[in-house]
């Protein structure tokens, strides 16, 4: 947006400095007037020791030398004040330069004002504070974005691997081809779609509805039991009803994932979940236990991230497209919540997603 030139700050601080001195000045002259030369005599006097000169007199004399004073002040002020305003106004500078760094794009920068903490310094440690985010922020997008391309690329380049053996075999595309053509598809459909709520989760574009939690974990381990029965692993639901705000579909969707990890991450055989509902007056928590192998703290620190699966064995069972605890974390923050994952002592998992509480429906 273009604006009209202004003054700039230097040259009105400098201003500011030397008027203050000029009226300063001319106080301090009112004051003489006031106090000193009101009681001089008009008229001059001759006594006996001599002569005593008149309030003329004295003005006559005086008005030059005040004259010639007041313009050195101004002068001074001036240049003191130029002078002043512009080493008060580096640090300002500095700031403005980082800006229009950032502003083209260089995000690595840092002012790294030294000094005193006073105001400017303050500004330019939250302006540093800001860039190092924004940073850390843009290289997670694009570590986001890398790795988004190369998971939608495997399906694909497997695709294109069983089509080519297809077209050399003179059998064409045999009953056992279409099966794993199938599979892959059905496997990019699912990457896309979990990318789809992951972004919806992001962008915060949903609307809020009164939610029970209890409610939700039933119809997961409803929607999930033949999963469970698959697996040899049985689910057990309990606790008390806990109502929160924020969008039904992605809180199930929230739910339904980390139910459907602790199925297929768990014990080979006879394997255990528990999911547990609580409320506390500010809070209400939906917590979900299984049993499995041991975790690492190092390793479930890192669980959240997308793309990241657990060791290589769990993946060759279970190829999940590792996007499930992402989206989770996600939804938990767009629900302003907070999302804990602790390994258990003996195996397994404990996964706790906090969410405000809303006031249970009459
Ligand atoms: N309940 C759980 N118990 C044990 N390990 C888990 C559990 N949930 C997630 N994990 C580990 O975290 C990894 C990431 O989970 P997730 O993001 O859902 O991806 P995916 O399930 O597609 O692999 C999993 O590969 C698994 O190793
Ligand atoms: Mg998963």
């Amino acid at each position: 947006m273009a604006r009209a030139p202004g003054m700039s700050v230097r040259l009105k601080l400098t201003l500011s400095y030397a008027g203050f001195l000029m009226v300063a000045s001319l106080l301090l002259l009112a004051a003489v007037w006031l106090f000193l030369l009101r009681y001089v005599p008009a008229e001059a006097q001759r006594t006996i020791g001599g002569f005593v000169p008149g309030r003329d007199d004295l003005i006559r004399a005086f008005a030059p030398a005040a004259g010639v004073t007041l313009v050195a002040l101004l002068a001074f002020g001036l240049l003191g004040g130029w002078i002043l305003a512009g080493r008060m106004l580096v640090p300002l500078g500095r700031i403005t330069d980082a800006t229009r760094r950032a502003g083209n794009g260089s995000l690595s920068y840092r002012i790294e004002l030294d000094g005193r903490n006073d105001e400017f310094r303050e500004l330019a440690d939250s302006f540093d504070a800001m860039l190092a985010q924004l940073e850390a922020h843009v290289a997670e997008q694009q570590r986001f974005a890398a790795n988004a391309s190369h998971e939608l690329r495997t399906p694909l380049a497997i695709t294109q691997t069983l089509l080519e053996v297809a077209r050399n075999d003179p059998r064409g595309v045999t009953g056992e081809l279409a099966e794993r053509l199938l599979a892959v598809n059905a496997r990019a459909i699912e990457l896309t779609e979990a990318l789809l709520v992951l972004s919806r989760a992001d962008q915060r574009s949903f609307s809020r509805q009164p939610v029970d939690l209890s409610l939700l974990a039933e119809q997961a381990a409803e929607t999930l039991l033949p999963l469970a029965e698959e697996h040899g692993v049985t689910v057990e639901t309990s606790g008390d009803i806990a109502s929160t705000s924020g969008s039904q579909a992605l809180l199930l969707q929230l739910t339904t994932n980390l139910l459907h990890n602790a199925i297929v991450h768990n014990l080979p055989e006879h394997g255990t979940v528990q999911m547990h509902t609580s409320t506390s007056p500010e809070t209400v928590a939906l917590t979900i236990e299984n049993s499995g192998e041991p975790l690492s703290p190092q390793l479930v620190s890192t669980l959240t991230e997308p793309f990241q699966r657990g060791s290589e064995r769990i993946r060759a069972h279970h190829a999940g497209v590792g996007l499930g605890l992402a989206i989770v974390k996600s939804i938990t923050q767009a629900h302003d919540g907070t999302l804990t994952i602790t390994p258990l002592a003996g195996g397994g998992l404990r996964v706790a997603v906090q969410l405000p509480a809303a006031p249970a429906p009459a």
